[in-house]
């Protein structure tokens, strides 16, 4: 197993290239299902997470090409409607199989994902949508088995939660609404533009889809589908990491490009109250930061809001602001894995039910440190570039999973950084 070893305390300057969506590419690659004819996906980051779709969709009877940032997809016309445990307990996005399995074939099982470490996770809302379309679902075995006795019919369907609206689970319903009959209206739909990218390629695909960005996205069933070709969009995730990369140390210069700053309005407000320079071009984002930066309050929402996905990148930041940041987690109030961590490496952060409180210090010290989340990794690769001394992230492949080559993009802006085998 791989480990990342920072060095702690340079200035990071200089230009990083964003990748392709991961939260956008893995919905995109299930809807590929839908269709009669192959499919070509453009500017694919190159992720474990990518990976095990590859071999989900060919364990459902696709054929699937990978080469350079480029997928193929052909569903062909003998598709198995079984996502199986081993695949689906390595990767929960797995579940957006379910809504093209069931459009196409009319019946789908798919592993139920279970626990995960950044909350609960259930999948209630997904199946809810699918049972208003007409599917029958019962769970047997750990597994999720929906059938539609006819065809799927439109439906209006409310997907609202006490946490407001889910991604996943508008993505499966707007899928499977696809090759409906009729009308579906989504109510209370997820707005992000990941679910946006994957409505665009569903209408490339033939599908009728208005609404998509709102909180009500209406889908005009169609007969079939076609194949398409698009290119992802780019990871505002992975953006967002490197923009709080660029504020971490004083005298930092970096400019995010290929990135689409529309999609990080939220973070650039925060970054800036705290301080941080940030100037945005169409797709660039360029972060300066030179003294002392200010205490924020931050509160994780659906998009617009603030992103959970970068709630522990930006508590990093935060650890080194004198004075006290709140930082409130709505989407998965237990999402904090990150921060014992992040405290063995000197910072003072207390937990409120689900508020962090972080009092600012003057350094963090160099530690080896791990987490079993993609975003609180990351989160400690940005402290050990701040961090006074060398830091050790260890279990590499949570990184791995969502952040394409990070320690050659943060080395090419100067931070002393590297992989290491165990
Ligand atoms: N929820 C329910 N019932 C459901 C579905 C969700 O109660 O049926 C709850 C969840 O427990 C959570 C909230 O709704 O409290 C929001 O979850 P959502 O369904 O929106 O999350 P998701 O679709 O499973 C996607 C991203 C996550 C990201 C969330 C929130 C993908 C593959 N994953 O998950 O990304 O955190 O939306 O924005 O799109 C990551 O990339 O690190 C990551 C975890």
């Amino acid at each position: 197993m791989d480990k990342i070893v920072v060095g702690g305390g340079k200035k990071l300057k200089g230009e990083v290239f964003v990748s392709g969506a991961k939260n956008a590419v893995l919905p995109i690659m299930a809807a590929a299902l839908l269709g009669e004819e192959a499919s070509r996906i453009e500017n694919v980051p190159s992720l474990r997470d990518v990976t095990t779709m590859v071999r989900l969709l060919r364990v459902l009877g696709a054929k699937v090409n990978q080469a350079d940032h480029v997928i193929e997809i052909k569903p062909g016309n003998t598709l198995r409607p079984v996502a199986p445990y081993s695949l689906v307990s390595t990767m929960r996005a797995s579940v957006c199989v379910l809504g093209p399995l069931l459009g196409r074939l009319g019946c789908a099982e798919v592993s139920l994902p279970g626990g995960c470490v950044i909350g609960a996770r259930p999948i209630d809302l997904h199946l809810k949508g699918l049972e208003a379309l007409g599917a029958d679902i019962t769970i047997e075995h750990g597994y999720v088995k929906a059938r539609a006795a006819k065809s799927l019919r439109g439906a209006e369907v409310y997907l609202g939660g006490s946490f407001g609206s889910s991604v996943l689970a508008t993505a499966n319903v707007m899928m499977a609404a696809a090759l409906a009959k009729g009308t579906t209206y989504i109510e209370n739909a997820a707005s992000e533009p990941e679910l946006v990218d994957l409505a665009d390629f569903l209408v490339k695909m033939g599908a009728k889809i208005k609404g998509q960005g709102s909180h009500l996205i209406e889908i005009q069933g169609v007969r079939k589908l076609c194949g398409a070709t698009h290119s992802v969009i780019s990871d505002r995730i992975e953006a967002g990491t490197f923009m709080v990369a660029g504020a971490m140390t004083r005298g930092s210069d970096v400019t995010v490009r290929n990135c689409n700053p529309e999609h990080n309005r939220a973070l650039i407000d925060k970054l800036r109250q705290a301080g941080v320079v940030v100037n945005a071009t169409a797709n660039s984002v360029r972060v300066r930061r030179n003294g002392l930066l200010r205490p924020v309050e931050i509160t994780t929402l659906p998009y617009p809001g603030f992103p959970t996905d970068v709630q522990a990148q930006i508590m990093a930041l935060a650890t080194l602001t004198p004075g006290i940041s709140v930082i409130t987690e709505k989407i998965y109030p237990d999402r904090f894995i990150h921060v014992s961590e992040l405290n063995r490496m000197g910072s003072k952060i207390f937990l409120e039910g689900s508020s962090a409180i972080v009092h600012g210090v003057k350094r963090l010290s160099g530690a080896p440190v791990m987490a079993s989340d993609l975003r609180a990794s990351a989160a400690l690769v940005l402290a050990g570039l701040a961090a006074e001394g060398t830091t050790e992230v260890h279990r590499v492949y949570h990184l791995d999973r969502g952040y394409e080559r990070i320690e050659e993009k943060l080395s090419a802006l100067g931070a002393s950084i590297k992989r290491e085998r165990e």
